[in-house]
């Protein structure tokens, strides 16, 4: 008899966004002729920028030619892509080697599949609230999850506990959901506390392009030593509106190394390039020239104008909050917004409250952890006219 891997019983009956997909579903039905505003998942809703259909456009003609035609790409990404992003990481200061850089279908993906590198007997450091990909990956691979609180009293940026023993670090930064972003001296006692401990980082940068504030890091390759402790994940979907395109790209260093039980050096790049071989086939060949075209001057300047877009919606939020006085972060180097419940009310209790009474999307706190429990989130990704409305109903509810 097949058995099957009982650690999904451990894990909630739906994920995060398909239980809040699921509410506002049955609300839709309930209720046909309300108007919903959704500022739930973090679905970006501005197009694609000119340059990258260009180069979408200009791919699939290639496509369509025997000469130009391309079949199976290579597994880690197409040279120009690698590339493109090394080009990226060293605006920052940070020199990649091109063999360092592996293209993906997203952050989301990778962030899971790097669990297969590690040994099921690791323990797992993980911030709370955070991004709940990271729990249930490693839960239905059945590893010890140990949290870090964040709370409203050390502004959502937990820092290293000695008395805490990990050997995987998850860190998002700036953070989803509150919006929080690590200044390089906290990443420097991050990058310190992995190296003491022979820890590996996961560091979880998909929000980068938003970071405003010129003091704040962009990569933790900006820190000495990150190099020898920390994988980077980062994608396209929130930097340039690739949420339904699909690409991101993983930053595996090739001086993360340690040693087997008989004494086998082994390398981490080397082991994500095979698992990498072996499991995935790459992103489609027009998707990669997008994606390059993103790190144009021109693309680059359009991904710019976007998340300006964005922010200009960020603050219509952040000012809404500010006038009813409720206690807030996020929203500068952010697009999320993490507010404290009003009313008292918990965080679902929350989201049926304003979806009911304001026909408004937000997400629950309580589904990036405990400490989300009376916490909650609203995304910048709508457009101006959605956003300057879902205020006007949220200010009505009190
Ligand atoms: C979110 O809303 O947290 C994100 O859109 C989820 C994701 O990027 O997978």
């Amino acid at each position: 008899m097949a058995r099957f891997n009982e650690n999904f019983l451990e894990l909630k009956e739906s994920y995060l966004f398909s239980e809040v997909a699921k509410r506002v579903s049955a609300f839709k039905e309930k209720y046909p002729d309300r108007d919903v505003i959704r500022l739930g998942i973090g679905d970006v809703t501005l197009p694609l920028g000119k340059t990258v259909v260009q180069a979408m456009h200009a791919a699939a003609d290639e496509m369509s030619s025997a000469e130009t035609f391309r079949g199976y790409g290579p597994e880690q990404g197409y040279d120009f892509l690698r590339q493109a992003i090394a080009g990226h990481y060293r605006t920052f200061g940070v020199e990649l080697d091109e063999d360092e850089i592996f293209v993906s279908d997203g952050a989301k993906s990778d962030t899971g599949n790097i669990t297969d590198l590690f040994s099921r007997d690791n323990t797992v450091l993980i911030p709370d609230p955070v991004y709940p990909v990271y729990v249930d990956t490693n839960t239905m691979n059945g590893r010890n999850i140990v949290y870090i609180n964040g709370t409203a009293e050390n502004d959502f940026l937990p820092m290293p506990d000695s008395s805490v023993q990990a050997d995987l670090i998850y860190i998002c930064s700036p953070n989803n959901p509150t919006g929080a972003c690590y200044n390089r001296s906290q990443l420097r006692e991050w990058v310190d506390y992995a190296l003491e401990n022979d820890a590996v980082i996961l560091f979880d940068s998909a929000y980068e392009s938003f970071v405003s504030d010129d003091s704040l890091p962009h990569s933790i390759y900006e820190i000495d030593g990150a190099k020898k402790c920390a994988v980077e994940f980062c994608s396209l979907s929130k930097t340039a509106g690739f949420t339904g395109t699909r690409c991101g790209y993983t930053i595996v260093p090739k001086a993360i190394t340690s040693v087997s039980s008989d004494g086998t050096e082994m390398s981490l790049n080397k082991m994500w390039n095979r698992r990498q071989t072996t499991k995935f086939n790459g992103v489609p060949y027009v998707v990669q020239r997008a994606a390059a075209a993103v790190f144009s001057d021109e693309g680059m300047k359009e991904a710019r104008e976007m998340t300006a877009c964005y922010m200009k919606n960020a603050r219509i939020i952040a000012d809404t909050m500010e006038e009813l006085g409720i206690r807030y972060t996020g929203g500068i180097n952010s697009p999320y917004i993490w507010f404290e419940c009003p009313f008292g009310m918990d965080s679902w209790k929350f989201f049926d409250f304003m979806l009911e009474k304001a026909g408004v999307v937000g997400t629950p706190g309580a589904g990036f952890g405990k400490n989300g429990n009376n916490w909650f989130r609203l995304t910048a990704f709508n457009n101006a006219e959605n956003t300057t409305e879902a205020m006007r109903r949220f200010r009505d509810l009190f």
